[in-house]
């Protein structure tokens, strides 16, 4: 049975929405709270028994690799001055047994093109892909549960969420057969159709468990959507061949690469937050009295 070892982290992508923000730095290092949103999307992998981080970088995304690397002149600081908890905030990043990877993207073309830039290191195992954007508030974390349901079913496995219709011009929507309340076998996926189109309401968020087979598709895929080489055009001819499902997990999913899912996780963060996060909630409830005086 083959362990899913391997995940890949597409952050080539510019970040438009964000600037004058991210003009120099890139948009996975927008923090919420106190870690860059790239750092959850890692956590996340690790927890899910992932030991193999491959990143597919680009142009102006240095902060990512040394994020990801050993700060030497800050844990030498941090040990002179005997700051222990942060020292080892910022060793477990990365733990000992995971390895990082970064390959570069020449061209921006597109989710399918970056995916398939990490075909020699994956191989022939099946990978899952996040995307940092989409940053998740569960108390499993997603990938995990998507783990279990690819250990169960030896199958493709997509995370979906309902959507509402009028959005989805955003998403990969699935049309999909439930099997039961969270798992659905999926016939066909269509990347950001009208609304009209959609074949369903269930939405792709950015969490995939993909075999090896979907590179070969992914080589002979065309632009699709955007001009851009689309990865769920490979998953819709990969369906033709293997088994995909549609996997509704447990949790909250905000779209940080939206201003205001942005703000929204923030604030869903800032509560749960050990060290702000009681006095943070104390603030909110007086500040949206204020609101309530006010309006
Ligand atoms: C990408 C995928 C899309 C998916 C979405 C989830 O789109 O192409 O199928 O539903 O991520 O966030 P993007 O948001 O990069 O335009």
């Amino acid at each position: 049975m083959d362990r899913v070892r391997k995940a890949v982290f597409p952050v080539a992508g510019l970040g438009t929405r964000f600037l004058p923000a991210t003009k120099a730095s890139p948009k996975e290092m927008l923090p919420i709270v106190d870690k860059p949103l790239i750092q959850y999307a890692v956590e996340e992998a690790i927890a899910a028994g992932c030991d193999q981080l491959i990143f597919i970088t680009g142009r102006g995304k240095r902060a990512i690799a040394d994020h990801f690397d050993v700060s030497y002149e800050l844990e030498v600081e941090l040990e002179k001055k005997g700051k222990k908890a942060l020292l080892e905030q910022v060793r477990a990043i990365v733990p000992s047994h995971v390895s990082v990877i970064h390959l570069r993207q020449p061209y921006p073309l597109g989710l399918g093109h970056a995916v398939l830039m990490a075909r020699p290191v994956v191989g022939d195992e099946p990978f899952a892909v996040l995307l940092a954007d989409d940053l998740m508030l569960a108390s499993q974390p997603v990938l995990s549960q998507m783990v279990e349901q690819h250990r169960r079913y030896q199958a493709g496995i997509l995370g979906v969420e309902e959507i509402p219709l009028e959005h989805s011009t955003r998403y990969g929507v699935v049309e999909a057969r439930p099997w039961d309340e969270s798992i659905f076998q999926v016939s066909r996926i269509v990347e950001k159709p009208q609304p009209v189109d959609a074949p369903s309401n269930l939405g792709v968020v950015g969490r995939y468990i993909l075999p090896a087979r979907i590179f070969h598709f992914l080589e002979h895929t065309a632009q699709g959507a955007g001009g851009e080489i689309q990865l769920t055009d490979a998953i819709a001819k990969l369906l033709g061949e293997r088994q995909v499902l549609a996997y509704r997990f447990q949790g909250q999913r905000y779209d940080c690469g939206d201003k205001l899912g942005y703000l929204q996780a923030t604030i869903a963060f800032a509560l749960q937050h050990p060290e702000v996060g009681a006095a943070f909630g104390e603030y909110l409830q007086a500040y949206c009295k204020t609101l309530e005086v006010s309006g």
